[in-house]
């Protein structure tokens, strides 16, 4: 029998209870590894707990809090005794306007939720990275690599978290930690419906939705998950710094 891709390997992942985090959390599973969903939604949270065959952990956890992750990545220890990979996969995404048009409570939440969560994960998590030489993932976003109208403090989120995914691996290549990034476009999840929901015409920003990926339409979390099995895998056992956007090509230029 063929190994499975990440058998027996202890996986802590925030944001796991529903949409893009949910999918990761059923794909580690299937490939045969131990999945601690951390998630400020606990119900949501077990939910997607009780569909994993494996053994695993719900927790609730506020990503933006230092106590919160901290206690949350101690239980986890305490559970399993050790974490092969951190999937930093958490995050909000509105408001969805300029940036002068953007609060300061609006801008440092978002600023707390999407980039200082993966600072507080790394601060807890490090030592028993370094001692499992495991991986970091970063759930990015294509818009941190070229922008988007109207949604900056998002952008700026996401573009810190892809400066931060290179920053880390070249700090932790010493100690074999492998830090990369997914960048998803789109994909259907309950944040990008509520998003459409938050622009002006929402039928037509479906369609939009569809035409801005060249491959014609815009996909479910699966293929996300697809890749981050990939890169938290030994397949990718020499690729660290990889900021890897799973696209359907939406960044590829004008087209007709
Ligand atoms: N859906 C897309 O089109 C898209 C595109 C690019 C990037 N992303 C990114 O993918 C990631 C997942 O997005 P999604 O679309 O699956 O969103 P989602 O809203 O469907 O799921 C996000 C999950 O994160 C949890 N969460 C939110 N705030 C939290 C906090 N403070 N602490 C802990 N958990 C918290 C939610 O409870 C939820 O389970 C996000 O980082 C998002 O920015 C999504």
């Amino acid at each position: 029998m063929t190994e499975k891709l990440l058998q027996d390997r202890v996986i802590f992942l925030t944001g796991g209870a529903q949409g893009i985090g949910r999918e990761c959390a059923l794909a580690y599973a299937r490939e045969g590894a131990a999945v601690i969903v951390a998630d400020i939604n606990r119900t949501a949270a077990e939910q997607t707990l009780a569909e994993l065959s494996i053994p695993g952990l719900a927790i609730e956890c506020d990503v933006s809090s230092s106590a919160s992750v901290e206690a949350a990545i101690q239980l986890a220890l305490k559970t399993f005794g050790r974490i092969d990979a951190v999937h930093n996969n958490a995050g909000i995404s509105s408001p969805s306007k300029p940036l002068h048009e953007t609060s300061e409570a609006e801008w440092d939440t978002l600023q707390r939720v999407n980039l200082k969560s993966v600072y507080l994960t790394t601060r807890f998590a490090f030592e028993s990275l370094r001692a499992s030489q495991g991986c970091i993932l970063n759930t990015a976003s294509m818009v941190g690599l070229i922008g988007q109208a109207d949604h900056a403090a998002y952008v700026a989120t996401k573009g810190g978290m892809i400066s931060l995914t290179r920053a880390m691996a070249l700090d932790y290549a010493r100690y074999k930690i492998r830090v990369n990034a997914v960048c998803p476009a789109g994909v259907w999840t309950p944040l990008l419906r509520e998003w459409v929901q938050e622009q002006p015409d929402p039928q037509q920003m479906i369609q939009y939705l569809n035409d801005i990926h060249a491959l014609g339409y815009c996909p479910n979390g699966d293929v996300i998950a697809d890749a981050a099995v990939f890169l938290l895998s030994d397949m990718a056992r020499f690729i660290t710094g990889c900021i890897l956007p799973v696209s359907g090509g939406a960044e590829l230029g004008y087209r007709r």
